[in-house]
């Protein structure tokens, strides 16, 4: 699988590369970028290196996932975004986590958004979903901004979030 690569008007959204290691398990340790993924909690630098495996294998299997997104103006890793999919989930999500000093730039936007459009071009999805923890304010905003809305609560692995939905036909 070749993981297609994508462009916005600022970043550049490309498969993840063992190098991405380093910027990935820092943000993976970041208390405040991990307080709502998942569980919660910050992961060490192997399991950072694990949970990138897994994010490029997603896109062997799946044939869709997430990117590592890259700032045009620097080169920069940025943070993941993309589609995400693994066994047992209820639908396909588009999931956005940016390293903290490109929060407040609407990268997260700018690259969730490309990852809409490429999600309804080369997937059958009739709808993308987003899984948010109802604190998190921020994440919120950004599905707003691609035209989700709230659709209803759900428990996933024991933790209670909000899921939120675009349909394929309301994005044209
Ligand atoms: C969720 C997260 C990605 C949101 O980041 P963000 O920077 O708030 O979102 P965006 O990148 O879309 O940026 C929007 C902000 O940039 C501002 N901005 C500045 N320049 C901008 C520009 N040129 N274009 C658009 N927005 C711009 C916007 O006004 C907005 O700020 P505001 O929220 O104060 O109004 C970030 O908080 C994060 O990584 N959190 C940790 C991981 C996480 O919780 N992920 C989601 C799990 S569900």
């Amino acid at each position: 699988m070749i993981i297609p690569t994508l462009e916005t008007d600022r970043l550049i959204l490309r498969g993840f590369k063992e190098q991405d290691i380093e910027p990935y398990a820092q943000m993976c340790a970041d208390s405040e970028i991990m307080k709502y993924i998942g569980t919660g909690q910050t992961l060490s630098r192997e399991d950072s290196w694990r949970g990138l495996a897994m994010l490029i294998g997603h896109w062997e299997l799946r044939k869709f996932g997430m990117w590592a997104v890259e700032e045009k103006s620097s080169g920069q890793f940025v943070g993941r975004v993309g589609l995400y999919n693994p066994e047992g989930w209820p639908g396909i999500e588009v999931g956005w986590a940016l390293a903290k000093d490109y929060w407040g730039k609407g990268y997260a936007t700018e690259a969730a958004h490309r990852s809409v459009q490429w999600g309804f071009e080369n997937t059958s999805a009739d709808a993308l979903i987003s899984l948010i923890i109802p604190e998190n304010t921020a994440s919120i905003n950004v599905s707003r901004r691609i035209g989700q809305s709230f659709s209803r609560a759900i428990t996933i692995k024991g933790v209670k979030a909000s899921l939120y939905s675009l349909n394929r036909r309301t994005t044209g």
